[in-house]
C-alpha cells in the first residue's frame, strides 16, 4: 500500500493494559512490511471509554483491539456490530472507518480456530464431542467458532451453571451445559479439551481435572499463554495427548484485524512467534 500522508495508527483499548503482548505484535508487524506506524498500549478507564472511542477516527486511528474489561460495554457506542460480534455478545476489534463509522467485530473465534487448524491440519470440530471448561467471553468466542467449523456437541463445564446454560440458549443446542462437578467425567470419548477459564493463568490457582477418562489422542488446549505451558497443558503432554497453547490465538487474530484496518494480512510467522514466546518466558 501506499503511504505517503499519515502514520498508521492503530492499538488496544482495556483498563490495565500495559501488560498487554499486543503492541509487541503489532508492532513487529509495521517493521516487517516497512510502513510507518504505531500500534499504541491505550488506557482507558471505563467512565472515558464512550470519549476515548469517538476520538479515534479525529485522532487518525484505523481502529483498536478491545481488551478486558470493555469488551461488551463498547456495544452500545458502535455505528455496526458484526454477526459473529452480536452471537458471542462481546467485540474485540473495531473499524474506524474513514467515514468515522465505528464497525465492531469478533476476531477471537477466528484467532482460536485458525491456530488448531495451522498446528494441526487434519484437526476436524465434528470428529467427536469437545468439553469447553468455563463459560466467560472467552469461552463464548471458542465455542461460536467450533460450532461455525462444524462441532456437534460441546459439553460447556462451568462452576456457575447458569453461565453455561445462557451460552446455550445463546449458541444453540449443540451446547450441553454441564455442572462443575461433572468436569472429570466430562472428558470421556471427548476429541478434544479446551480450557478457557483464567485457571492455569500465572497468578491465579490450577485448574483441577482429572485426565484419567480422556483418550490419548484427544487435543488438549489452554487459551491461557502466560506461562505458555499450564500445568494441564503439562499433565496432557505428559500421558501423551496432543497439546496446544493460547498464544496462537492471539497471533492469529491479527491480521484480520489488519485487513480491515490497513488492507493487508500480515503472515504470523516463526520469528514471531519466537519473538512473543521470549517476551513471555523471560
Ligand atoms: P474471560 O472473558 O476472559 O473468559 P470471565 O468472563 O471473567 O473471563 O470468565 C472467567 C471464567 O473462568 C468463568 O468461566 C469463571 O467461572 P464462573 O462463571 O463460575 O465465574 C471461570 N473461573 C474463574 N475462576 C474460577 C475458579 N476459581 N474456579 C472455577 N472457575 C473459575
Amino acid at each position: 500500500m501506499s503511504q505517503v500522508d499519515r502514520l498508521l495508527l492503530a492499538g488496544v483499548v482495556g483498563w490495565p493494559i500495559m501488560h498487554s503482548r499486543s503492541p509487541m505484535l503489532h508492532n513487529h508487524w509495521f517493521e516487517k512490511n516497512s510502513l510507518v506506524g504505531r500500534y499504541l498500549p491505550l488506557a482507558i478507564e471505563p467512565k472515558n471509554l464512550e470519549g476515548a472511542l469517538r476520538g479515534l477516527h479525529p485522532l487518525g486511528f484505523s481502529g483498536v483491539n478491545v481488551t478486558i474489561p470493555h469488551k461488551q460495554a463498547v456495544i452500545p457506542h458502535l455505528d455496526e456490530v458484526s454477526i459473529a460480534a452480536q452471537k458471542i455478545g462481546a467485540v474485540s476489534c473495531i473499524h474506524a472507518r474513514p467515514d468515522g463509522a465505528l464497525i465492531g467485530s469478533n476476531n477471537d473465534a477466528h484467532g482460536f480456530i485458525r491456530n488448531v487448524k495451522v498446528s494441526f491440519p487434519h484437526w476436524r470440530a465434528d470428529a467427536g464431542p469437545i468439553t469447553v471448561i468455563g463459560a466467560g467471553g472467552g469461552s463464548r468466542a471458542v465455542c461460536y467458532g467450533l460450532l461455525e467449523e462444524g462441532a456437534k456437541e460441546i459439553r460447556l463445564v462451568n462452576r456457575s451453571l447458569d453461565k453455561a446454560q445462557a451460552i446455550a440458549a445463546d449458541l444453540g443446542a449443540g451446547i450441553k451445559p454441564i455442572a462443575w462437578t461433572e468436569r472429570h467425567e466430562a472428558l470421556g470419548a471427548a476429541k478434544m479439551v479446551v480450557n478457557t477459564t483464567s485457571l492455569g493463568m500465572v497468578g491465579q490457582g490450577a485448574l483441577d481435572l482429572n485426565l484419567q477418562d480422556l483418550s490419548s489422542d484427544a487435543l488438549v488446549s489452554d487459551i491461557v499463554y502466560v506461562p505458555l505451558e499450564t500445568e494441564l497443558l503439562k499433565a496432557a503432554r505428559l500421558r501423551g495427548n496432543p497439546t496446544l497453547n493460547g498464544l496462537g490465538m492471539l497471533l492469529h487474530q491479527g491480521p484480520l484485524a489488519w485487513k480491515v484496518w490497513f488492507g493487508i494480512e500480515p503472515q504470523v510467522t516463526q520469528e514471531l512467534r519466537e519473538l512473543l514466546e521470549k517476551s513471555i518466558t523471560g
